[in-house]
């Protein structure tokens, strides 16, 4: 059997810079033995967006930093790591260089195996570090730069059932926090004030549902919540509390709508596979919401297929998910030499070919 692996991962494909240290004895799942995570949401507040160089810049300088945190929480020293796992993309190419860069270092300095990991694997291998869940599974990566279904069948063999065309779900959420002079990141906010509102009042559309498959789609909806808000700043001057509640609750519903649907028609493709014990996961941090996860957990059910959302922080950007991706690419003997490049594009499923958008937020896959 094969033996315990002690994984250093690396993480600075958008605008958080991390380090985490991962564990797996076989048989068991993995243990996060320390996960260190330096948001950048402060240096690019001011800018209404992440800010390609500022954020490149803030990866080089704290990465170091959260590598020596990570290594100290967890106890353990450079020679007791197995291996350097980075994420070498999709993602802004600046922060990505940055990553891969110091994994090579910290290689060639300690004389360790480099691997390079993908960053929607990362996601999308996180139940597996979290729950131990058997291949073949379906995970949904919903978040402000991520919105598609993947069939998981192993750490390198990923089938994309459907994708956002254009804007990810997490993205429309903050801008509509935007259009309603609610505070960033949108989500939390814009469901709180969705809870005080009629979803009712406003019958926003719900985009590609009359289209067969996966695909989604989001940048109609945030136009429409637009439309709806001048059209009553126009007829009375401005927007009441009740309004805003009531645009929020319309537009949540909306969103909720569209990804209960597809997951249903996720489920059914994936379930033609046959899998012995079907499971659903999500990840991302449009997860977090109460009412889409209620929504995609309700599917699950009908479905027959077990629901899982691993805890939010491994949900949102991390270095233990690139840590866990690295064990098991490193047990399926990937390795990378000193000639790994930074990907900013690089779909899991090349089969099924690019999508035509992402999200803001980078990965564009
Ligand atoms: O996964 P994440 O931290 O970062 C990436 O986008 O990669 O996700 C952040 C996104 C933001 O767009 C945020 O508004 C959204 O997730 N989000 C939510 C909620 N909490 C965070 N969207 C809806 N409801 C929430 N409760
Ligand atoms: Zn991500």
């Amino acid at each position: 059997m094969a033996e315990t692996l002690t994984i250093l991962g690396l993480e600075s494909s958008c605008d958080d810079t991390a380090a985490a240290i991962v564990r797996h004895r076989p048989g068991q799942p993995g243990e996060i033995l320390s996960s260190v995570v330096a948001g950048q949401a402060a240096l690019h507040a001011a800018y209404g967006g992440v800010v390609p160089e500022i954020a490149a810049r803030a990866h080089a300088e704290k990465l170091d930093i959260c590598v020596e945190q990570a290594l100290s929480q967890a106890g353990l020293t450079l020679r007791e790591i197995d291996a350097i796992a980075v994420t070498a993309g999709p993602g802004l190419i600046g922060g990505v260089l940055a990553g891969v860069m110091c994994a090579k270092g910290l290689a060639a300095g300690a004389d360790l195996p480099l691997i390079g990991v993908n960053h929607l694997a990362g996601h999308a291998l996180t139940p597996r570090l979290t729950d131990a869940l058997a291949y073949p599974y379906f995970v949904l990566l919903v978040s402000g730069g991520h919105c598609q279904f993947l069939l998981v069948r192993g750490p390198e063999t990923f089938t994309r059932l459907g994708g956002t065309i254009d804007d990810a779900p997490g993205e429309a959420f903050d801008k509509t926090a935007r259009l309603l002079g609610l505070p960033q990141p949108g989500g939390p906010s814009v469901e709180a004030e969705a809870r005080k509102g009629d979803p009712a009042r406003f019958a926003f559309p719900r985009p590609l549902l009359a289209r067969d498959g996966c695909d989604m789609s989001f940048s109609g909806l945030k136009t429409a919540v637009r439309r709806a808000r001048d059209a009553l700043v126009a007829e009375k001057g401005g927007i009441t509390r009740q309004d805003r509640a009531d645009l929020c609750a319309g537009f949540q519903a909306a969103v909720a709508d569209v990804l209960a649907e597809k997951t249903r028609r996720a489920a059914k493709l994936y379930l033609a596979e046959a899998p012995s014990a079907p499971a659903f996961a999500v990840a991302g941090g449009v997860a977090a919401n109460q009412v889409i996860r209620g929504r995609l957990q309700a599917v699950a059910m009908q479905a027959g297929v077990r629901f899982l959302a691993p805890p939010l922080a491994l949900c949102t950007d991390n270095a233990a998910m690139i840590a866990w991706a690295g064990v098991e690419l490193f047990r399926a003997g990937h390795r990378d030499g000193m000639d790994l490049v930074a990907r900013p594009r690089w779909p899991l499923d090349v089969a099924s070919g690019a999508l035509l958008g992402g999200g803001r937020k980078g990965a564009k896959a």
